[in-house]
């Protein structure tokens, strides 16, 4: 039987479930499962088979039975579920970050919005939301694998890749200036390892007054970039801050904090490009013990040193190649599942690990 293109847009988000939406089912036990609905599909576990057949058509938020009477609860998976969800190749950022990086940011409908690397897409799908269709991203990320992690799981959230997104493989240095004219840019977002090395060309094509804000992993690398934007000049004194979320557990008269949380993901800094020849306003240092020298700095930062500042030396966990070309191929497939069209976004690392494929053992 012929099927119905699946919708997009927002669309795509509203109505009864429809073949290759993404469904959340949670059981009794609070257990959470994710199913992309096909006819005929069926999904098996150690208390039974639900017949996907009995969602498709269903309203969003119904409660539906397996052959076996669990109940489960219906719901299409949040942002927040579906970027903790997805295929990943690298660390994401996480949802209360993502929250931090729109709201600090100022990224507002209409932005036009650059950001580096794109690893998983997790943040990129925050900024497609914030910036509507009228605003635009341009994503840069420096490794194809990461590229084709990241289209698959933009075109799964959306139903299609949005038009507002445009993906441009390349180190952001570089390839921002050769894609974006100078002072363009509203709002700059980075998330990669040394981003100290884009500070010129933020300041090339962030319009005066817009904001660039950082995410970084570690203490070193926010001492690092914050050192370089304040020697640089053309730049606000830089905020630094990180956010942390702490779930409460409400029971009756038994309310408290619940006792496990993410304590770190990593820290923010939001800085504002000055007008070209202004002169930024320095921030006034008071105790005199707290002075300290370019070479403490220096030494600190590691500056003489690139070689110290590998993924290794930051504690951040390497990633096999084979590994990121399955995220790559599940989040694709996901997308195609789902109707969404990608092909145009893929390129030949796609292609050629398919042909790996066989010979992999994953
Ligand atoms: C931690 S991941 C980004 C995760 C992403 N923000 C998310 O929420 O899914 C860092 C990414 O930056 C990329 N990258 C690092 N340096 C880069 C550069 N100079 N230009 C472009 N991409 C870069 C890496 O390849 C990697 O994919």
């Amino acid at each position: 039987m012929p099927q119905t293109p699946a919708p997009t847009g927002a669309d795509h988000r509203r109505g009864p479930f429809r073949v290759g939406d993404r469904v959340q089912i949670t059981d009794e036990k609070r257990r959470i499962n994710t199913l992309t609905l096909q006819t005929g599909g069926q999904f098996h576990s150690h208390v039974g088979v639900l017949d996907h057949d009995v969602l498709i058509g269903a309203d969003e938020g119904s409660v539906v039975e397996n052959n076996e009477g669990v109940r489960y609860q219906a719901l299409r998976p949040l942002l927040k579920d579906f970027v903790l969800s997805m295929p990943r190749g690298a660390a994401v950022v996480y949802p209360k970050d993502a929250g931090q990086i729109l709201t600090m940011g100022d990224i507002y409908p209409g932005a036009r919005v650059v950001e580096a690397g794109v690893g998983s897409g997790a943040l990129t799908i925050s900024l497609l939301r914030a910036v509507g269709d009228g605003g635009s991203v341009h994503s840069f990320e420096r490794r194809q694998e990461f590229a084709d992690v990241a289209t698959g799981n933009v075109a799964t959230m959306f139903g299609a890749v949005p038009p507002a997104w445009k993906l441009s493989i390349g180190d952001f240095q570089e390839q921002v200036l050769n894609e974006k004219e100078p002072s363009s840019v509203d709002r700059v977002v980075l998330d990669m390892l040394a981003p100290w090395e884009c500070l010129d060309a933020v300041a090339t094509v962030l319009a005066p007054g817009g904001v660039w804000v950082n995410y970084i992993a570690t203490v070193t690398q926010l001492s690092r970039v914050v050192e370089a934007i304040r020697a640089d000049g053309r730049f606000t004194e830089p905020d630094s801050f990180e956010s942390m979320v702490r779930g409460w557990h409400v029971d009756g008269l038994a309310v408290r904090p619940d006792h496990r949380m993410v304590a770190h993901t990593g820290f923010l800094m939001t800085t504002r490009r000055l007008s070209d020849g202004a002169v930024g306003i320095p921030k006034a240092r008071r105790v005199k013990e707290t002075e300290f020298a370019p070479e403490d700095v220096s030494a600190w930062t590691a500056d003489h040193d690139e070689a110290a500042w590998g993924h290794e030396n930051l504690g951040e966990r390497g990633l096999s190649p084979k590994k990121l070309r399955k995220a790559g191929r599940e989040a694709l497939k996901t997308a195609r599942a789902g109707g969404a069209e990608v092909e145009a976004l893929v390129v030949e690392t796609t292609a050629q690990s398919a042909a790996e494929k066989g010979g992999e053992e994953e």
